[in-house]
Formats: structure tokens, C-alpha cells, sequence
């Protein structure tokens, strides 16, 4: 009997769809605490969503790095990608969600200011100079790759659909588990 927590060739097991699932809406609501930034200024919205932004941004950080080391580790059991181009969007989608976080961090530790989430002082803070080569990636990307990802979200759930009504390999069915 295969195990139900494992991938197998013809669906994602229930670790994968954990992380995938539970990583769209903690993603979800960060793409919401910066349209409410951008379009909402100053709203009761944008203030709460806001001051959640870095620690669910941490909280991504860590399962992004628990989802990488899971997917090495279930590579060849896991259903073939539909073609070239879904497998270099998946792949794309997991640099993005690693590389944006990370530099944001290394960006938070470089300005020397306290980082306080989920009620830890996770970064203690420093006094002196800022550490420039740490800040410099995150202000030359963190923003435009942000984007970049909700828009390769947004492509990569409608192909879902498509593939699905163009009577293609049904590869909803095997994310959501049927
Ligand atoms: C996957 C996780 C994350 C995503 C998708 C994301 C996305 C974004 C985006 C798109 C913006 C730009 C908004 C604009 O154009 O004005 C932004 C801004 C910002 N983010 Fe994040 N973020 C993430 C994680 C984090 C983390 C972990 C931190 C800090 C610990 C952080 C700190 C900031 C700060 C300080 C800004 C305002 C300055 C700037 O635009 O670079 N973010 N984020
Ligand atoms: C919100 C952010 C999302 C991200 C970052 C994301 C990322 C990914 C990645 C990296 C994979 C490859 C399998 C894995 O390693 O987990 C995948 C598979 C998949 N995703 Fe998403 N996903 C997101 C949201 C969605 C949404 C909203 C839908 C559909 C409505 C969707 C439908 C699927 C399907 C059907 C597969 C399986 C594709 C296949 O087997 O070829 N995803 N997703």
C-alpha cells in the first residue's frame, strides 16, 4: 500500500498539498497586505495588514526552505509535469519564493534595526553604520520580484484551469488530491 503523506506518479501526496495549499493563502494574504499598502493607504486595512508583512513574509521563508528540501527529496516520485514550459514555471515559482524573502531578511539584519515577530526578538539590532551589501539586493529587487511572483501566480492558476478545460491531464485533480 502507498502512503497517503507521499507523491506518487499519478498525484501529490498530502505533505505537497499541505505545503502548496497552506503556502497560496499565506502568499495570498501577503499580496494583500501590499495592494492595501500601495492602493489603501493610511486605511484600517493597510495598518493591520501592513504590520504583518515581514513575519508572515519569515513565516514563508521557513516553509519555502521545508517545501524545497521536501520536493529534492520526492523528485522521483512525483507526477510528470504536463511540459517544458509548466516545469520552468514551477521552478521559476520556487526561486521567487525563496530569493524575495531572503533578501529581504539579509536586508532587514544589514539596516541594524531590532526584528521583532510572533514575539521573539529575532534580530537583536545594532548600532553603528548599516551593512550596505546586505541592503543593496533587497532595494534593487524585493519590490520588482514581489510582482514579478503575483504575476506568475496569477498565470500559473489559470493554466490549472485551462489544462483542465481543454480536456488535457486533469492536474488540479492531482494537486487537489482526487
Ligand atoms: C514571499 C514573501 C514576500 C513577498 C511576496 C513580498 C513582497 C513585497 C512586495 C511586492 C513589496 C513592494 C511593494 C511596493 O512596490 O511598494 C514589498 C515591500 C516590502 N517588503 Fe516584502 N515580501 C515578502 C517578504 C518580506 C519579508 C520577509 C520582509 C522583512 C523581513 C519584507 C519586508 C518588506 C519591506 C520593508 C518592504 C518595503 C520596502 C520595499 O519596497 O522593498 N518582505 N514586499
Ligand atoms: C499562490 C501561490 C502559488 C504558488 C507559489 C504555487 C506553486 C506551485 C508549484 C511550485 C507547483 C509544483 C508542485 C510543488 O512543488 O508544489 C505547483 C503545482 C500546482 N499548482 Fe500551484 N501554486 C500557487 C497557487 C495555485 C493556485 C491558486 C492553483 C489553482 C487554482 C494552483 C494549482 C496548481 C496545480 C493544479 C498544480 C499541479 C501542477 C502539475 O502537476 O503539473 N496553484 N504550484
Amino acid at each position: 500500500m502507498t502512503s497517503t503523506l507521499h507523491d506518487c506518479e499519478s498525484r501529490y501526496g498530502a505533505i505537497t498539498r499541505f505545503l502548496h495549499w497552506g503556502m497560496a493563502v499565506l502568499l495570498g494574504w501577503q499580496f494583500v497586505t501590499i495592494l492595501a499598502h500601495e492602493l489603501l493607504q493610511e486605511s484600517a486595512l493597510d495598518k493591520f495588514a501592513w504590520g504583518t508583512h515581514k513575519a508572515n513574509g519569515l513565516l514563508l521563508m521557513v516553509l519555502v526552505t521545508v517545501r524545497i528540501l521536501w520536493a529534492l527529496y520526492s523528485h522521483s516520485q512525483r507526477p510528470a509535469s504536463v511540459s517544458v514550459l509548466a516545469r520552468l514555471g514551477h521552478l521559476a515559482l520556487y526561486g521567487l519564493m525563496f530569493v524575495i524573502p531572503f533578501v529581504a531578511l539579509l536586508r532587514q539584519y544589514g539596516s541594524g534595526r531590532e526584528f521583532v515577530a510572533f514575539g521573539m526578538s529575532l534580530m537583536p539590532g545594532f548600532s553603528g553604520e548599516k551593512i550596505e551589501w546586505m541592503m543593496a539586493p533587497a532595494n534593487l529587487l524585493h519590490g520588482s520580484l514581489g510582482w514579478l511572483l503575483l504575476v506568475l501566480v496569477i498565470g500559473h492558476a489559470a493554466m490549472a484551469f485551462i489544462h483542465r478545460g481543454q480536456g488535457g491531464e486533469d492536474v488540479l485533480a492531482r494537486m487537489i488530491g482526487r
